[in-house]
């Protein structure tokens, strides 16, 4: 488990400074990083937080979530040519020959170790490989949007084994990914954060909470805040708040107002504040990122901006957060804010939730592999995607 952390921390702070990572300056940075990867990781209280979970989103022509694309191969990870199958510790006796599950790219360039299935999720006979060369072996082969070149030609190019599935493996939502019509047909299965995915990923779940009672909401000193890193005028999100700002008092954080949140002062920072702005960067069925599980996961309440009530309800009680739509104007959304902060009673009313469930943010890379191998070693039928293009970005 801290392992996992670590590679995913570490990938995340990597790829953060990969702009920087220029000539002579590298190895000053790589241990600056190193640092600040252990230093940030061991005060962490997050829990296999993904990439893209926290504030970060992505830019238009970045790899990653508004960051990225730095070698992390180059120091403390496994690189690609040495990245031969790791064999999990499968129980005595098992007949069924293992699956083998071929990496064909590193999700935005950047390796991480392959994970023991068997510890993390229970789930058995799983093997990884990085290995192109293992391709004719493989069961199945992970595909990674981001990293897929606009015509197709670091996609594998020998005949497909006849029992092997690829899987379209993605994260982002359609506005920030691109749409490949070749892609189409292509596909055997889908991993996304869509619940019609075959291998769903949702950026976090709720689950059950066995300790009865014991949530305490925290101390609040600020009542509505909002953290964004990709400040752009034609998001919705952005004339929301220029309207909503007129009506109440917003803090407001994140790089474009020189006022950065640190990983470390993350969680402190949401949990201080009522409400929290959950405003997602594009509006997409299912697609519900960590702006809106952060707040659940710190004691604070999500307003959230995104597909509609009725879809949230889908992942969340529809008493745990507040919709902007639910209100004809921001106005009133303030109005409504502002008669929360002074009754305590009904404030408390949107945590009634937490005595039953507690919230759990997923890990990108290693719930994904995982996941993956074990659908494809239960489901050795014939599968194919048509009009998967369609499906995605309608
Ligand atoms: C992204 O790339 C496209 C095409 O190369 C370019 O037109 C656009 O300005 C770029 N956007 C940013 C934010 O750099
Ligand atoms: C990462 O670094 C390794 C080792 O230096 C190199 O072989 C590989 O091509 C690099 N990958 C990328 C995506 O830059
Ligand atoms: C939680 O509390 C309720 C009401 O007091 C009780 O009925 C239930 O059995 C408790 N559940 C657990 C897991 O302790
Ligand atoms: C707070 O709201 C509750 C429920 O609507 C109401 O019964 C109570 O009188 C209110 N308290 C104050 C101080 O306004
Ligand atoms: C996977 O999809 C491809 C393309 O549609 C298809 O040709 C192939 O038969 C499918 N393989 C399996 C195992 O379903």
């Amino acid at each position: 488990m801290p392992l996992d952390k670590l590679v995913e921390r570490s990938a995340r702070s990597a790829m953060t400074l990969s702009n920087l990572l220029r000539g002579s300056l590298i190895a000053v940075v790589l241990v600056t990083v190193l640092l600040v990867v252990f230093f940030a990781y061991s005060s962490s209280p997050f829990d296999l937080l993904p990439c893209s979970a926290t504030r970060m989103e992505p830019q238009e022509n970045f790899t990653c979530p508004d960051v990225c694309s730095g070698n992390i191969s180059t120091f403390h990870l496994r690189t690609e040519e040495q990245n031969g199958p790791v064999v999990p510790k499968t129980p005595a006796g098992t007949k069924e020959p293992d699956t083998l599950l071929l990496m064909w790219f590193w999700p935005f360039g950047v390796a991480f170790e392959f994970p023991s299935c068997s510890e993390l999720y229970n789930i058995q006979g799983c093997q990884f490989t990085a290995d192109r060369n293992l391709y004719g072996k493989a069961d199945g082969v992970l595909i990674h949007h981001r990293d897929i070149g606009g015509d197709l030609s670091n996609m594998p190019q020998t005949p497909r084994p006849v029992h092997q599935k690829w899987i379209w493996w993605n994260h982002e939502s359609p506005t920030y990914s691109t749409n490949l019509p070749a892609l189409n047909n292509l596909f055997n299965l889908t991993a996304n954060y869509r619940r019609d995915a075959d291998i769903f990923l949702p950026y976090g779940t709720l689950e059950e909470y066995n300790e009865n009672g014991t949530f305490e909401i925290p101390k609040k000193d600020k009542l509505v805040c909002w953290i964004v890193s990709h400040w752009n005028p034609n998001h919705q999100r952005r004339h929301y708040y220029e309207e909503l700002k007129n009506h109440i008092n917003i803090d407001i954080y994140g790089r474009p107002f020189e006022k950065y949140v640190t990983d470390s002062d993350f969680p402190n920072l949401i949990s201080s504040c009522k409400f929290y702005l959950s405003f997602e960067n594009s509006v997409h069925v299912d697609y519900l990122s960590g702006k809106v599980y952060d707040p659940l996961q710190f004691g604070t309440v999500p307003v959230v901006l995104g597909p509609p009530r009725d879809n949230y309800e889908e992942h969340a009680p529809g008493d745990s957060f507040i919709h902007v739509e639910d209100f004809p104007t921001p106005k009133d959304l303030a109005n409504r804010l502002l008669l929360l902060d002074k009754n305590e009673t009904m404030y408390r009313e949107y945590f009634n939730w937490r005595k039953a469930y507690k919230v759990k943010q997923h890990s990108f890379t290693l719930r994904t592999v995982c996941y993956a191998c074990d659908h494809v070693r239960r489901f050795k039928g014939y599968k194919v995607f048509k009009n998967f293009n369609k499906w995605f970005w309608g």
